[in-house]
């Protein structure tokens, strides 16, 4: 079903390779459901010849990445179970799942999505259940308070949402976003150096003893966003300019959150649950070993002593238009 061609290896060594954001657990009504567990989580995608991440933001909207992230068709062994209702909190963390940990950059300012779909998705099956943009707007000298930066990082990577009520029971994929718009003045299409920073993770649920809600027709990824939606392509340090610079569109600070409203049959309200232990490792397979054991869609990594580990493969994503059961680990952790 899958064609990975796994293709690495030149000598291993531990080295550091920058990360980005991403999610390392999730909680439901507070208990932690095991790091890793039921996250497909993007793999290592740096650009060969540079440091490299684990992933790369996805910038490019109508790449099938934008839907789960790189190699986002790719189960994860585990699945969540979950009943309409619960209380489901998303960990997303930077460098260790630890409430030391940065989560995001400090200037990765800008929304966070989650939207849910039977899975696997189909044509406009995106629906959206909750969102949260620039929440307290700007005053000069200030970017504002933006839903990445001062809600998710501040708050120790927690991302809060609800099983919406009366949800029919089935498999579906929570599909939770961080868009980071640092370098969002402009159109990734114009200017491919700069653009919206897009970091789409997927959970794998099964709802059980639900109710007779069927999701309404929602939205496709991709195809939700394009380069011109409003709320892509937006300034967040506009207000920190001084007004005399001269511009040639108005600052705005009335930030449109992409993507459609919320779904009526979400708790578009969500509260933070207290969290119990995390249960599972902190940290993360070193980027190195993850190259050298596991599926890379591209990567090269020199570390400070200047010896590479560099790993390549083609990868062909494959989204299957039937429910799969998971099948045991890939390898990818
Ligand atoms: C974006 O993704 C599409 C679909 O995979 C591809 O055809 C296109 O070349 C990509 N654009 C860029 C700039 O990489
Ligand atoms: C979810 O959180 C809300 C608000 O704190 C609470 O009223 C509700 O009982 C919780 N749901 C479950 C299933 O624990």
């Amino acid at each position: 079903m899958h064609t990975r061609n796994l293709v690495v290896l030149l000598p291993f060594l531990s080295s550091h390779v920058s990360a980005h954001t991403f999610i390392w657990g999730v909680f439901v009504n507070g208990v932690d459901q095991g790091s890793f567990k039921g996250i497909r989580t993007p793999p290592y995608n740096g650009p060969p010849g540079g440091g490299g991440y684990n992933n790369s933001p996805v910038k490019n909207l109508t790449s099938i990445d934008i839907r789960c992230n790189v190699m986002g068709d790719i189960q994860a062994p585990d699945t969540i179970v979950v009943r309409p209702g619960d209380n489901f909190t998303f960990d997303w963390h930077h460098d260790k799942r630890s409430t030391n940990d940065d989560v995001i950059a400090s200037s990765h300012h800008g929304p966070s999505l989650v939207y849910i779909s039977p899975d696997p998705p189909t044509e406009n099956s995106f629906v959206k259940i909750w969102h949260e943009g620039l929440y307290e707007e700007s005053v000069f000298p200030n970017p504002g308070k933006w839903s990445t930066t001062q809600n998710i990082a501040a708050n120790g990577g927690s991302m809060n949402v609800r099983i919406p009520p009366g949800l029919k029971s089935g498999h579906y994929l929570i599909r939770a976003e961080m868009i980071a718009l640092h370098e969002g003045e402009v159109s990734y299409l114009n200017v491919p150096a700069r653009g919206a920073q897009f970091y789409p993770n997927c959970v794998q649920i099964e709802v059980v003893d639900g109710g007779d809600v069927e999701l309404p027709q929602g939205v496709s990824f991709p195809g939700a966003y394009d380069y011109d939606t409003p709320g892509i392509v937006y300034d967040v340090y506009c207000s920190t300019e001084t007004p005399k610079t001269p511009r040639a569109t108005p600052c705005t600070t009335r930030y449109p959150i992409p993507g459609p409203t919320v779904w009526t049959g979400a708790w578009a309200d969500t509260t933070s649950v207290p969290r119990g232990p995390i249960e599972g490792p902190t940290t993360h397979t070193s980027w190195s070993t993850w190259i050298r054991t596991s599926t890379v869609t591209s990567a090269s990594y020199t570390d400070k002593k200047s010896i590479s580990v560099v790993g390549t493969s083609v990868y062909t994503p494959s989204w299957s238009t039937t429910y799969q059961t998971p099948v045991a680990a890939t390898g990818r952790w």
